[in-house]
């Protein structure tokens, strides 16, 4: 199946279904990175600085429960633009592997991390994370592999996938490995709300796209002046939800298949988990791992957990999932 028949398949059958849903990874063209980048920059959208503001913050103590000579794997890396701050107070790291679904960016950012450190091996794999690539193997000795992933992403898995991804880490940074991941908290709707419908409109740009895309990917024929974005904090469930909703009532033509849209029905077009520190800890515990040390904010806007990988097999007990 070539890229382009999955993405015609994803899309039929997440629309197909009783709520209408769109898978959140094809909002990621050129466009829609480069309004996720404008994004970042918004005032309402506070993950990002919150987050690279913490790095700044506690990069040493990161660099101190990471330790010496650690071979650093990193999911998403795209620009590796926090990296650089943990990068920056690690002691000797041994070797970098970023990897990322875009070969542009993966090669632009493997090249500047690799003159800025020049005693760091860097391996950037070109790859889609979620699968479980294999590692190389550096030259260079480590002492333990640590999977860093920042930017809260782990906030678009449902909560049984995050579970199973968190796993995965688990698997991959190996025993006596650590995670370092960056999580969004919980907090009032309003800012919640905001930071995913912004006064600019660049969230709703980014979310549209998505339309935009379809119709010139798939050849399909959605109105896009009918359609509005909406966010929604669902407090029971912990997420944000991206919406676009259909204003008018009408019909849209995918290769040859029909899909009607009652006025005021929408599309979930992403979902955003938040979780308290608790409840993230306990995720993680689920998964395998054992929380070390959590940095949050003096807001307490956004957390990054460091959890590592205890020595031998994982045995899971049952008793509590
Ligand atoms: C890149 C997945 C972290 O969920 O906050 C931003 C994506 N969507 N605004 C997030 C996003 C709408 C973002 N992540």
């Amino acid at each position: 199946m070539t890229e382009n028949e999955k993405f015609l398949d994803e899309v039929i059958s997440g629309l197909s279904q009783e709520q209408k849903t769109l898978p959140c990874k094809y909002l990621y063209d050129a466009r829609g990175s480069l309004l996720f980048e404008e994004i970042c920059e918004l005032d309402e959208y506070y993950p990002t600085r919150v987050e690279i503001a913490i790095m700044h913050r506690y990069a040493e103590e990161m660099s101190s429960r990471v330790g010496e000579e650690a071979l650093l794997i990193e999911y998403g890396s795209g620009s590796s633009r926090k990296t650089r701050l943990l990068l920056d107070s690690l002691r000797a790291p041994s070797c970098y592997v970023p990897i990322d679904i875009s070969p542009e960016i993966l090669a632009e950012s493997a090249a500047a991390i690799a003159k800025i450190y020049p005693d760091l091996e860097v391996h950037p794999l070109c790859a889609d994370y979620l699968s479980p690539v294999e590692i190389p193997t550096p030259e260079k000795d480590f002492r333990r592999r640590v999977v860093y992933f920042p930017g809260s992403t782990i906030g678009n898995f449902e909560p049984l996938e995050a579970l199973e991804f968190l796993a995965q880490m688990a698997r991959q940074a190996g025993s006596g490995g650590g995670v370092l991941i960056g999580v969004d908290l919980r907090k009032d709707s309003q800012v919640l709300e905001r930071a995913y419908d912004d006064a600019q409109g660049v969230t709703a740009q980014f979310d549209l796209n998505l339309l935009v895309r379809i119709n010139r990917e798939l050849g399909a024929d959605f109105p896009l002046e009918d359609f509005r974005h909406a966010a929604f904090w669902d407090r029971d469930l912990g997420r944000v939800e991206m919406r676009l909703v259909c204003k008018t009532a009408c019909r849209v033509d995918i290769a040859g298949q029909a899909f009607d849209f009652r006025a005021g029905e929408y599309i979930h077009t992403e979902s955003a988990y938040k979780y308290d520190v608790a409840e993230f800890a306990s995720l993680a515990t689920k998964a395998g791992l054992s929380p070390q040390t959590v940095w949050t904010d003096v807001s307490g806007k956004f957390s990054i957990h460091y959890l590592t990988v205890p020595d031998g097999p994982f045995l899971q007990s049952g008793s509590d999932r």
